[in-house]
């Protein structure tokens, strides 16, 4: 058993991936070269600054830092008005009955993202009041894979690694996990979240 529960956003609760991806597409049309979606998945569950690193890697693009900030803001921009149009609809099959259930039984419900419009894209989904803590992009200093997002919610819910659980989609975000000591469930496909103690297709596969 477990007292906290830590729940990823982006692909796990929400699916929001598409929308990165295609502000990031985007944004690499515009420099003249393709983003496929082979090339997403090395951007899941990573910050926004490291993804734009990986992204202009793929395109064999140099710019300046001062361009690099722009082009930053340029593509949360483009996303923010993907996320803008968003509603509970967009909730991922089983995610809130999975949460109200945990919740039932008494365990702790944290987030813990990368991401700086977790709270926004929370509110939008009417899910912020399911949350005991709500740890995101704009509380961390080191990315995913370091342990910190998982660290701090765990501080925050007052509870010990060893008795919560992490619920991620991310290869990066599983690595983090194990480096805090937690046990993660990977959500997605047990050939690429290798590492996870145990991997599901989806939240809605844990309903009792
Ligand atoms: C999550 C997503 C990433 C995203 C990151 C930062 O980890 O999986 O794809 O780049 O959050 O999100 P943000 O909304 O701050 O750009
Ligand atoms: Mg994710």
């Amino acid at each position: 058993g477990f007292k906290g529960a830590i729940f990823d956003l982006d692909g796990v609760i929400v699916d929001t991936a598409k929308y990165h991806y295609l502000a990031w597409r985007w944004l690499a049309r515009q420099h003249g070269f393709d983003f496929t979606e082979e090339d997403n998945e090395r951007l899941k569950g990573v910050s926004r600054d490291r993804s734009l690193e990986i992204l202009l890697e793929i395109g064999k693009v140099t710019v300046s830092e001062a361009e690099k900030k722009a082009m930053a803001d340029l593509k949360n921009a483009k996303y923010v008005e993907y996320i803008t149009g968003m509603d509970e609809s967009e909730l991922l099959p089983g995610a809130r009955e999975y949460i109200l259930c945990l919740r039932d039984a008494g365990v702790k419900i944290a987030l813990g993202s990368a991401s700086k419009n977790a709270a926004f894209i929370l509110e939008k989904l009417s899910v912020t009041s399911l949350f005991d803590a709500v740890i995101d992009g704009t509380k961390t200093i080191k990315a995913k894979p370091d342990p910190e997002v998982f660290l701090l919610a765990c501080r925050e819910l007052r509870l010990l690694p060893e008795d919560c659980v992490v619920f991620e989609d991310a290869v990066a975000g599983v690595q983090a996990a194990r480096a805090a000591g937690i046990r993660v469930v990977g959500i997605g496909n047990a050939s690429q979240l290798t590492e996870a103690n145990a991997v599901v297709g989806g939240l809605d596969e844990l309903l009792g």
